[in-house]
């Protein structure tokens, strides 16, 4: 089945409804802007999405170390760093119906009294734009006055460089080298949308990697590439994905180039990842601030100098949304169509469900007994005995699970079973023994079909 990309999008939306992705934040009262909560298997998705940045940015390398910083920080981190003056968005008022929009992204905004329209062609008129900035205010302790004024962080990136020498210190750790983070952050977007592409709270994988000035652009030719490759290995298709290198105008005010990780979306073309050039901005400004030396001392060359950064920064948010955009397709069979995510793998919520193929005759009870075995290894499980078996392959189908196996008259007599993978729809007889060993095989080997 063909579906417009306006479909697609809004059949996305109503499966992760349904089957439990995400949900809308505080529901039962209305909802709250543009705000979701993941549901038992968004957050699995979501969850794996970070393993999977996790593991390749920080587990597999020796050059890169973790860390999780805290949300409110000094506020004179936020002045320092440039945000209270300059982290801000151009805005315009209507002066009829009061809604607030982007300036530079009125042509995506539409007039709330007659959206047909985008604000300033309907009989509204626009103010001349002003700045509005895009951090969270809060208050520390019980009194509202200045003195106590704090603010949500809308990077992780701060606390990294505010770590900089305790980790340089602690970790035994030179440059090129880098720290990673993921964490919540927070942004007053004054137009979120497009369901979890962009959301005021969100969660974001960064990592700051701290470079030879005279390194910087082998590294940051070598992160546009690393960080575009990731996601194709993860099974997103090649011609979905795209870099782009930003025009000057483009550029946030700590960067001297980026280039975006972009996806083509039901909506546009819109970024998944950002690889900035950071220079020695953020710790030459941190050293001015707080009177703290942030400089790398080489004890071979007797060189000091101040880093230049690398940084790969991505929303999980995006992530997962991509990840479900790119895997979802109706696939036209003989008799029906059915829905599948075609996921990763590593991606997938539930990596294996598990069938009696009857609800009698001592298949549930084996079947249990081999979904525990599967559970206490790596893999997530899900049992179902509920429906007819075909119903039951598309009910893990429609939500990416890679694999299905049948317990039957075959595996109380011969200890063997029935594995069904969800993108042939092919069916295989494996012995019990050697379940986890095939299973290991099979993800291995996984290649995207389509
Ligand atoms: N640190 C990059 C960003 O927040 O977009």
């Amino acid at each position: 089945m063909v579906q417009t990309k306006t479909d697609l999008m809004s059949t996305i939306v109503s499966l992760c409804k349904r089957r439990g992705f995400v949900f809308q934040a505080s529901e039962i009262y209305g909802g709250v802007g543009n705000t979701y909560d993941y549901g038992p298997l968004g957050v699995e998705l979501k969850r794996r999405v970070k393993d999977a940045w996790w593991s390749r940015i920080v587990t597999a390398r020796n050059d890169v170390v973790g860390l999780d910083s805290a949300i409110i920080q000094n506020p004179r981190v936020w002045e320092v760093s440039g945000h209270v003056g300059g982290f801000s968005d151009p805005m315009v008022d209507c002066k009829k119906c009061k809604g607030r929009f982007r300036a530079d992204k009125l042509e995506d905004a539409r007039c709330p009294e007659k959206p047909s329209k985008v604000p300033g062609q309907c009989a509204g008129e626009l103010t001349e734009p002003r700045s509005f900035n895009l951090m969270f205010k809060t208050h520390v302790g019980p009194v509202e006055g200045t003195g106590a004024v704090a603010y949500l962080r809308p990077e992780t990136a701060q606390g990294i460089f505010l770590n900089f020498k305790n980790v340089l210190e602690s970790a035994r750790i030179k440059p090129p080298f880098g720290i990673a983070q993921i964490g919540k952050s927070f942004r007053n977007e004054i137009t979120p949308g497009n369901f979890v592409f962009r959301t005021r709270e969100f969660e974001q994988a960064e990592m700051e990697f701290f470079v030879p000035p005279a390194e910087n652009d082998q590294w940051f030719e070598y992160w546009r590439k690393e960080r575009f490759e990731w996601y194709v290995d993860l099974g997103i298709r090649r011609e979905n994905l795209r870099l782009r290198d930003h025009d000057s105008d483009e550029l946030a005010h700590y960067s001297t180039a980026c280039s975006d990780v972009e996806y083509e979306y039901p909506f546009g073309w819109g970024e998944l990842e950002g690889i900035a050039c950071r220079t020695d901005f953020d710790l030459k400004r941190h050293s001015e601030g707080s009177g703290t030396d942030l400089v790398y001392f080489d004890p071979q060359t007797k060189e000091k100098y101040t880093p230049y950064v690398i940084e790969p920064a991505g929303g999980i948010d995006r992530m997962a949304l991509t990840f479900l955009i790119d895997a979802y397709e109706e696939e036209e069979l003989e008799k029906d169509t059915r829905a599948v995510l075609r996921f990763h793998p590593e991606i997938a919520p539930t990596t294996v469900a598990v069938f009696p193929l009857v609800k009698k005759e001592g298949m549930p009870e084996k079947a249990h007994e081999i979904e525990a075995m599967l559970r206490r290894s790596r893999y997530s499980t899900f049992y179902d005995e509920k429906a007819a078996i075909g119903r039951r392959y598309r009910r893990q189908d429609e939500v990416g699970t890679p694999f299905c196996v049948t317990i039957d008259g075959d595996t109380l007599e011969k200890d063997v079973v029935t594995v069904r993978d969800r993108d042939s729809m092919e069916q295989v007889n494996v012995a019990v023994p050697e379940l986890l060993a095939w299973l290991d095989e099979a993800i291995r080997n996984w290649k995207r079909v389509r």
